[in-house]
C-alpha cells in the first residue's frame, strides 16, 4: 500500500465480458461502457453467435443499447463449433466483424453446449487462423468427468493446449481467465503469441470463498477458484509487469434465482466495480504503477490495436458495493456485494 490518493490511467479495455442480450444486456452494458473504451464480447448466447451476419447483428444490438454519448466499442468474437468453416471465420475476420474466435470445449461452462467436442475436428479452422493472425480465445478446461474439477485447467494444458501450440506454434492464443500457477508457468514459458487474461475474482478469492459458513453461489464461476497458492501466483503474474497478462473481467451476469438454486449457474457479475476491484489488488501488492499496463496497454498490443486516447482517474476513497443491482428488471448480485472497496472512479 502507498499513500498515493489518485491514479490516472490511460482508458482501459475489458478483454473478456459476457453482456448477454435483450433487457439484461441493456441493463449491464452501461457498467462496462462507463469504465472501458472497448471490450471483447463473448458469443455464448443461446443459441450461440456463430455466423458473420449473426455477429454483426449482435454488435448492432449492443451499439443500439449504449447510453447516449457513449463511444464504447464492442469487439466481437465467433463461437467455434465442430461445424465451423475456415472460409467463414476468415471472412468475418477480414471484414472486421470478428476480432477473434472463442473455443469452448463442449459442455465446459455456461452456454458451451454447442462447443467443440474434439479440437482435431477444427484443425483446418485453427490452421487458417494461424495463417491470418486471428487470435484464438480459449476456455481452458477439460470436460472429462473423471478429472477432478480443480485439476481441469492443468490437465487441459497438458492434453490440449501444449499439443495444439506444438502443432501450430505461430497461433495467437489468449488463455482466458486463468486460475492456476500451472497456467502462469505455461504462459510464461511460451512465446509472445501466447497471453492470458485474469479476472478480478481469481485475484481476490480462493476456493474457500464458495464454502464460507455455507454454500456461496455468488462465488462460483468457471473455471472455479482454486487453492490459495494459485491465487497468489495469479496476483504475482498480474502485477509482474509482464506484457503477457491483461485485464479480462469475465463478468458473467445471472439472475439471482438462477444463482441461488439447487443447480446454480456458473458466473460472477463483476462489471459494476471491476476497475475498483483490480485497483484494490494492485494497491495491496504495492504495484499501482503497473495497473495501467495490465488494464490499458498489454491487451491492445497483443491484439494489434491502437492504445486508447483519454484517461480515467481513480481516487482513494470508500465505495460501498450494493447487495443487488437491477439490470433492466433482472436482479443480479454483483461481485463484492455488501463490501467496501478502497478506490473509486472519479466522474
Ligand atoms: C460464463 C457465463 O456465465 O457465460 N460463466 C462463468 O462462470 N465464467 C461462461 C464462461 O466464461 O465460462
Ligand atoms: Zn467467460
Amino acid at each position: 500500500m502507498t499513500t498515493q490518493t489518485t491514479l490516472t490511467l490511460r482508458r482501459p479495455d475489458d478483454w473478456h465480458v459476457h453482456l448477454r442480450d435483450g433487457g439484461v444486456m441493456a441493463g449491464v452494458l452501461p457498467y462496462t461502457a462507463r469504465q472501458f473504451a472497448r471490450a471483447i464480447i463473448m458469443p455464448n448466447l443461446s443459441p450461440p453467435v456463430t455466423s458473420v451476419e449473426g455477429t454483426a447483428a449482435y454488435r448492432q444490438r449492443i451499439l443500439d443499447a449504449l447510453p447516449a454519448g457513449s463511444d464504447f466499442t464492442p469487439l466481437m468474437t465467433c463461437y467455434l463449433t465442430d461445424a465451423s468453416d475456415p472460409a467463414e471465420i476468415a471472412r468475418g475476420f477480414e471484414e472486421g466483424v470478428f476480432t477473434a474466435a472463442k473455443l469452448y470445449p463442449a459442455h465446459a461452462t455456461t452456454g458451451a453446449a454447442h462447443g467443440v467436442t474434439d479440437i482435431a475436428r477444427i484443425r483446418p479452422v485453427l490452421e487458417r487462423m494461424a495463417d491470418i493472425g486471428m487470435p484464438l480465445l480459449v476456455h481452458g478446461e477439460v470436460t472429462d468427468a473423471a478429472v477432478d474439477i480443480f485439476d481441469r485447467e492443468a490437465v487441459f494444458i497438458e492434453r490440449v493446449l501444449a499439443p495444439l501450440l506444438a502443432d501450430l506454434p505461430g497461433l495467437r492464443v489468449v488463455f482466458e481467465h486463468i486460475t492456476t500457477a500451472d497456467a502462469v508457468a505455461f504462459v510464461d514459458a511460451m512465446g509472445a503469441n501466447v497471453a492470458a487474461t485474469i479476472t478480478p475474482q481469481h485475484l481476490h478469492i480462493n476456493r474457500n470463498a464458495m464454502f464460507a459458513g455455507g454454500l456461496r453461489p455468488h462465488a462460483y464461476c468457471l473455471p472455479v477458484a482454486k487453492r490459495e497458492a494459485h491465487r497468489l501466483a495469479l496476483r504475482k503474474a498480474a502485477t509482474s509487469g509482464s506484457a503477457k497478462y491483461f485485464l479480462g473481467t469475465d463478468s458473467a451476469p445471472h439472475a439471482v434465482a438462477a444463482k441461488e438454486s439447487a443447480c446454480g449457474c456458473a458466473g460472477i457479475f463483476n462489471a459494476p466495480y471491476a476497475l475498483e476491484s483490480y485497483a484494490a489488488v494492485f494497491d495491496e501488492e504495492g504495484a499501482l504503477d503497473r495497473l495501467e499496463a495490465f488494464a490499458s496497454e498489454n491487451g491492445p498490443r497483443f491484439y494489434g490495436l491502437a492504445l486508447n486516447e483519454g484517461t480515467v482517474m481513480l481516487e482513494r476513497g470508500a465505495v460501498v458495493v450494493p447487495d443487488v443491482i437491477d439490470a433492466g428488471g433482472t436482479a443480479i448480485v454483483p461481485f463484492h456485494a455488501g463490501q467496501t472497496l478502497g478506490w473509486r472512479i472519479k466522474d
